[in-house]
């Protein structure tokens, strides 16, 4: 048996995905290497031709395309989401580039474990194009943001952040690629404070309770 499946239970985690998927990757990645107590079980995409469909396939994990243009509205479509999440037993939903907008019933529905990553240091630069509003602002610093989602448009209480500088010359693709870099590295670190049930939100604020200390090192002979 493996053994990630001894132990403490382990987290169910749901990612949402519209597109390329390198922030699935990620979390798939960690969660399967190193000491990060959840497992991706189940990725969702509103677009059947996503990449992070196709590659949830090759891993092996359940991999559901839910056409919007099957439900007559939103909230039907995110009714059918709720449902497919629930059936997999997910204790925490991931978005990873998932490009629509929740209905406030299922931000409801996963209130305080539902999790967003966004590629600027918000509130600095939410929405859509994100590194060319940094461009365009001429930012000497962005970055990255691992936050909880709220009723708004990236908007929720935040978990972890990452600076990136911008440099001379930077074009949207090249800060895109640092600032990415950084995601892969602090949205599986989200997961695993919240698998470590390490997180609490206080207002706007998440506090973020310490871990166990290490145990001491061991004296060479
Ligand atoms: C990332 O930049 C993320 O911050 C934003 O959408 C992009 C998704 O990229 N929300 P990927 O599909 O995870 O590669």
């Amino acid at each position: 048996m493996p053994e990630r499946s001894i132990g403490a239970a382990r987290l169910r985690v749901g990612v949402l995905a519209s597109g390329r998927g390198s922030n699935l990757r990620a979390l798939v990645v960690a969660t399967r290497a190193s000491g990060v107590r959840a497992d991706v079980v189940v990725v969702v995409s509103d677009r059947a031709d996503a990449d992070a469909l196709a590659y949830a396939r090759v891993e092996g994990i359940p991999a559901v395309h839910l056409d919007p243009r099957q439900h007559p509205t939103r909230e039907a479509h995110d009714k059918a989401l709720i449902g497919v999440l629930d059936e997999h037993r997910v204790g925490l939903v991931c978005l990873a580039g998932y490009m629509r907008i929740l209905t406030p019933e299922l931000v409801r529905h996963f209130a305080g474990r539902l999790l967003n990553v966004h590629p600027a240091l918000l509130p600095a630069f939410p929405g859509l194009h994100a590194q060319r509003q940094a461009l365009d602002h001429g930012v000497r610093v962005t970055g990255a943001t691992v936050h909880f989602v709220d009723e708004g448009v990236d908007t929720g209480p935040i978990v972890l952040q990452a600076a990136v500088p911008v440099e001379p010359g930077d074009t949207e693709e090249r800060l895109a690629a640092r600032i990415l870099a950084e995601e892969h590295r602090i949205y599986p670190e989200a997961v695993r404070l919240f698998a470590e049930g390490r997180l609490a939100i206080h207002g706007r604020t998440v506090r973020i309770a310490p871990g166990a200390p290490a145990p001491p090192a061991k004296e060479t002979p």
